[in-house]
């Protein structure tokens, strides 16, 4: 078993974090106090490659694997997890979903164009009354011969005020219910089509969240991806990987709090030491160390088995159930090893410990990674 990273993993890590230091950290804060999505940043993300990843190169894509997209998301969520997630739901959610099961004009027309940061795009599954319960869509796609007329609502969508590609997914036939269900290409701008307020939330403040309407939206039947009737497995195989996205985004967010705890304990004094030299502190960093050592296994793991052509639904869930735990876990320890500093902005951990939080709940809660790891365990 190797362990090691190849060269080029080690490249694209360090690309990653020089990236992160040098364009992330500076205004991390005022766009997280702002609400302000970081749009430059995402520009020059592009142009480095780095929203196409693992998409394919003839449509503009890195051709990387899925450990390359893991190094880089631990890296980049290290400083600024709100731009982390517009990576995240660009590349293993809308590129990889267009580039597995879009048709060649689809990836002409729009997969060139997401995979340089061109354009950017969103993943559309959420409803008022369908965030874990998949199925129950409210939204529907008529057919109308050579098109869909879309109705509906969509909510808490990444991306949903920046993004100019939709990926939404609606009922065609409720009788038929999951096997009822299609996925559809929209853009901004089509008629019917409307971004709703910018939530205001408690962490990842930089991406912006929105719900969306679509009032008779008629979408040309070639925006339809897959056969009919293929959506829900569309969403559930795109989401599968995703999970490993976001259960490395949760491995960045505890890193990051970790690496400026321990150095904070180096610098920081109380009774005469270090609080490094403290007890205490020392075997919170410990605690905290080895817990991010097993969520790397598991997010490589998972990673591995989607480039090695293995079952990644569990592995991938599992990495981001526990992951994102961790990152709970050690952002809150972090905060408490900085004490009263911990809870002041400057110091940046107290803004990883309310990003840490959205890692529990999107691309699927906690205890829905529990259904898919317990349904995969039990099933035989
Ligand atoms: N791959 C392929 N097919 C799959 C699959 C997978 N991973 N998981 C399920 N399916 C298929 C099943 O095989 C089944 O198909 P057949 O009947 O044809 O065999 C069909 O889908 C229905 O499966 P289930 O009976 O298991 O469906 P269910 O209703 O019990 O739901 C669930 C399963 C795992 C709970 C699912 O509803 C789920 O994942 N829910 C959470 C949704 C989610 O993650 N939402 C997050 C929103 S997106 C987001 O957050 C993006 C963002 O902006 C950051």
């Amino acid at each position: 078993m190797d362990f090691k990273l190849t060269e080029e993993h080690e490249m694209i890590r360090q690309a990653a974090r020089d990236f992160a230091n040098n364009e992330l950290k500076p205004g991390v804060i005022e766009r997280d106090e702002k609400q302000e999505f970081p749009k430059e940043q995402i520009k020059k993300l592009g142009e480095l490659g780095f929203m196409g990843m693992m998409a394919s190169p003839e449509y503009g894509g890195g051709g990387m694997d899925t450990v390359s997209y893991v190094l880089a998301m631990e890296e980049l969520s290290k400083i600024d997890a709100s731009a982390s997630v517009v990576v995240s739901v660009n590349n293993s959610l809308v590129c990889w979903g267009l580039d597995t099961y879009g048709t060649e004009e689809q990836k002409k027309k729009y997969l060139t164009q997401l995979t340089t940061g061109e354009k950017i795009g969103a993943f559309c599954l959420s409803e008022p009354e369908a965030g874990s319960d998949a199925t129950s869509q409210k939204t529907t796609a008529i057919d109308h011969g050579d098109h869909y007329v879309i109705n509906g609502t969509k909510n808490w969508i990444t991306n949903g005020g920046s993004a100019d590609i939709y990926l939404v997914i609606a009922h065609t036939d409720k009788d038929k219910k999951h096997r009822g269900i299609n996925a559809f290409i929209l853009e901004k701008g089509m008629e019917g089509f409307e971004v709703g307020p910018k939530e205001q939330k408690m962490g990842i403040r930089g991406s912006d969240t929105h719900s969306l309407t679509f009032n008779d939206v008629k979408v040309p039947k070639e925006n339809r991806i897959g056969e009919d009737g293929f959506g829900f497995k569309f969403a559930m195989k795109t989401l599968s990987g995703g999970r490993i996205g976001i259960a490395a985004q949760a491995l960045g967010i505890a890193a990051g709090a970790y690496e400026m705890a321990k150095d904070y304990s180096k610098i920081r004094k109380a009774f005469g030491t270090e609080i490094k030299n403290h007890q205490a502190i020392a075997f919170k960093l410990a605690d905290m160390h080895t817990s991010i050592e097993a969520a790397r296994h598991m997010v490589m793991k998972a990673a591995w088995d989607k480039d090695n052509g293995e079952n990644y639904d569990l592995s991938g869930a599992m990495a981001k159930l526990y992951a994102s735990k961790v990152a709970m876990d050690v952002t809150v320890e972090a905060v408490q090893v900085h004490g009263g500093n911990g809870y002041v902005k400057e110091y940046h951990v107290e803004r990883l410990m309310r990003d840490a939080k959205i890692t529990q709940i999107y691309e699927g809660t906690s205890e829905i990674q529990k259904i898919v790891i317990s349904r995969s365990i039990l099933a035989d």
